[in-house]
């Protein structure tokens, strides 16, 4: 397994992280033993850096990677990193209520985590959304107090945007920004990439796939439950779907020509941003099934040239998608977008 260093004060990393949410949450039901098997091929192959969040099915998440860890062999436990985010509020119904940044909130999720993980500390802690009633220096600090009593080890940050990043890099050093990147989601490439180039701060890439829908296995008539973000999500709808599917067909056709899969097209495609904006950007995989990590895996070995990557882009422009990466309620608690 390739690895790189998460910006310059980051862990070394493996060129893939596993995204874990879609084992507990937000991708409709999974099942909880593949899960688990899934977490552990993931280790076996080389795979250093587990991502998870307090608030996937309140805790459900944390305590799925916790048992993964804690069934691995020793060997394999001790190589991986595990990335936190908190701060969503969550209700009883399973709404999500805002988000909470104080010092006070910082240390009692932290807290939490720890006790569900079942581990002594935190890899990369970040909050998922910026807190708009708390400066992130505050939320970074309270973080910086965790890192120097030895509970968390890297601070990270999630979907805020350039100057948010720049206030968070000037209070404590900043590992990663966990941010949505892909072929259809490029919104990054204006400002926020050359920030954190310029910072040596790292990327850790989610949406890559965009959530299946340019995985290629992705079809017109998947049944979604209300248990799933993609029943609501606005590229998931009606003629927005049609079209989007569309540009999957053209990406199809150039996987084939490649002898790859259109879901190692697209993480080959985000693998190959990172020396082309001078930042480590680790694409996170939401495989919750071994076939699919299987998969994913196989992107490591795709070279894709000039040659290639002019034609995926001509398949595909920077603006091509159809519908908005999230709904207007939760588009509005994204800094990056502002
Ligand atoms: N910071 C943030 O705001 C934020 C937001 C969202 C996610 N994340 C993190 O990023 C991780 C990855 O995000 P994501 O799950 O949205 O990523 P993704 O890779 O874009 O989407 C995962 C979806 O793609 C499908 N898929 C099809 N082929 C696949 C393959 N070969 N490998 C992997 N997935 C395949 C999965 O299918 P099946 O339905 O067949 O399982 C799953 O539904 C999450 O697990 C979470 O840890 C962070």
């Amino acid at each position: 397994m390739r690895t790189l260093q998460l910006g310059t004060t980051g862990p070394q990393v493996s060129a893939l992280g596993l995204g874990c949410m879609g084992m507990s949450a937000l991708y409709g039901d999974a099942d909880r033993a593949e899960s688990i098997a899934t977490v552990h091929a993931a280790l076996e192959a080389g795979v250093t850096l587990l991502d998870t969040g307090d608030f996937y099915a309140m805790g459900h998440n944390e305590m799925l990677v916790g048992e993964a860890l804690r069934a691995a062999p020793a060997a394999r436990r001790e190589q991986a990193l595990v990335s936190v985010k908190f701060g969503a509020l969550r209700d009883p119904d399973g709404g999500w209520t805002g988000y909470d940044g104080r010092p006070a909130a910082v240390r009692n999720f932290a807290a939490y985590s720890l006790q569900r993980l079942g581990v002594d500390h935190i890899d990369v802690y970040r909050i998922a959304r910026l807190d708009p009633d708390v400066p992130i220096e505050e939320t970074v600090g309270a973080i910086a107090e965790l890192v120097e009593k030895g509970y968390v080890r890297h601070i990270g940050l999630s979907e805020v945007g350039a100057d948010t990043i720049r206030r968070a890099a000037a209070t404590a050093p900043i590992a990663d920004l966990q941010i949505e990147y892909s072929l259809i989601s490029r919104g990054i490439e204006d400002r926020i990439l050359p920030t954190v180039s310029e910072l040596g701060i790292g990327i850790t890439a989610y949406g890559v796939l965009s959530r299946g829908l340019i995985s290629g296995h992705f079809t017109r008539d998947r049944q979604l439950g209300t248990n799933d973000f993609r029943a609501f999500s606005p590229r998931f709808q009606g003629a927005n779907l049609d079209h989007n599917l569309g540009l999957v067909e053209a990406l199809r056709k150039i996987a084939e020509q490649k002898g790859v899969s259109v879901a190692q097209l697209a993480i080959a495609w985000v693998l190959s941003r990172g020396p082309r904006h001078g930042a480590a950007i680790v694409p996170l995989i939401g495989a919750r099934t071994r076939d699919r990590l299987s998969e994913a895996l196989g992107a490591l070995d795709v070279t894709l040239d000039e040659t290639d990557l002019a034609t995926v882009e001509a398949a595909v422009p920077a603006d091509a998608a159809a519908g908005a990466r999230y709904p207007d309620m939760q588009m509005s608690h994204l800094d990056s977008e502002r």
